[in-house]
């Protein structure tokens, strides 16, 4: 079913930031890695600007680009409501894209991001758009799940909780799931579902779902790949506080950097 005619019908703009309020370990570490390099600072895949506000914040220009303009909409009334729409500018396009700004300090791709270029030549292509905008000692940045590629394919079909969380908005419970409805092991693509049933005040329920085709980078992938985009691998951690990269670490977390000529 299309995630628009499920359940409450929240588009995935309008609800992204109750549906990812849970979400904020990796909050400190893109606002660390923004003041160390300073800006500019573009953010690739920014959606609704849970990242691009907090950075704006700390007096950064950012540049935030995603496809979806209903998610440039909200990212820019959220960055008004806090103040910093002077230093935020949303720009709709790809990240496959020549990136909107140059001499960028930091590219940014937060939150698993990257993985929704599905052709491995778009992959290519953005990273080498990030080393074309950064200044040299510039660095880009992204996070990715850690792949477990045979236990996901164990899991297909089945539908995993994801925990829960409060929509700060109305207070609604929101109680997240998953569920893996394709695993191609030998690519690495997977189609997902996240599942969201809202408990109400009221006790009533809705629910929606946001359907998602992925790519699985493993950890291999990824320094072949800047190195033909001409970015140096700076480091490889296992998460947003520098934990080593382990076989069962959630996430694989690079800095790559654009050395000068
Ligand atoms: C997982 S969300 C990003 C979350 C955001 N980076 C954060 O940390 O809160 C993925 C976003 O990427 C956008 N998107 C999908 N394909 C894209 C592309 N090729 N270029 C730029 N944005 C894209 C979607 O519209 C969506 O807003």
């Amino acid at each position: 079913m299309p995630p628009e005619l499920a359940g409450s019908g929240i588009s995935p703009a309008r609800g992204f930031m109750a549906e990812h309020a849970h979400y904020d370990d990796d909050l400190g570490f893109w606002e660390a890695h923004a003041d160390r390099l300073g800006g500019p600072v573009c953010d690739l895949g920014a959606a609704a600007g849970r990242v691009t506000v907090r950075i704006a914040a700390r007096g950064h220009e950012v540049w935030a680009v995603d496809t979806d303009p209903e998610m440039l909409a909200v990212l820019m009334e959220r960055a008004a409501a806090d103040g910093v729409q002077s230093r935020v500018h949303a720009i709709a396009g790809s990240m496959t894209d020549p990136l909107p700004v140059r001499d960028a300090g930091l590219v940014a791709v937060p939150m698993n991001t990257l993985q929704l270029l599905l052709d491995p030549a778009d992959r290519l292509t953005c990273l080498r758009m990030a080393a074309d905008a950064l200044r040299p000692g510039g660095e880009m940045i992204f996070d990715l799940a850690m792949p477990h590629i045979e236990v996901t394919a164990e899991l297909r079909g089945c539908l995993l909780d994801t925990g829960h969380s409060v929509d700060p908005g109305n207070g609604d419970l929101l109680m997240h799931g998953a569920m893996f409805d394709e695993v191609d092991i030998a690519s690495g693509d997977v189609a997902l579902r996240l599942l969201i049933e809202r408990i109400h005040p009221d006790g009533s329920r809705t629910s929606v779902e946001r359907a998602h085709r992925l790519h699985l980078y493993s950890p291999e992938e990824i320094p072949p790949l800047a190195e033909q985009a001409g970015l140096r691998v700076v480091s490889v951690a296992g998460g947003f506080h520098d934990e080593p990269l382990t076989p069962d670490a959630e996430r694989h977390v690079w800095r790559l950097a654009k050395d000068p000529a």
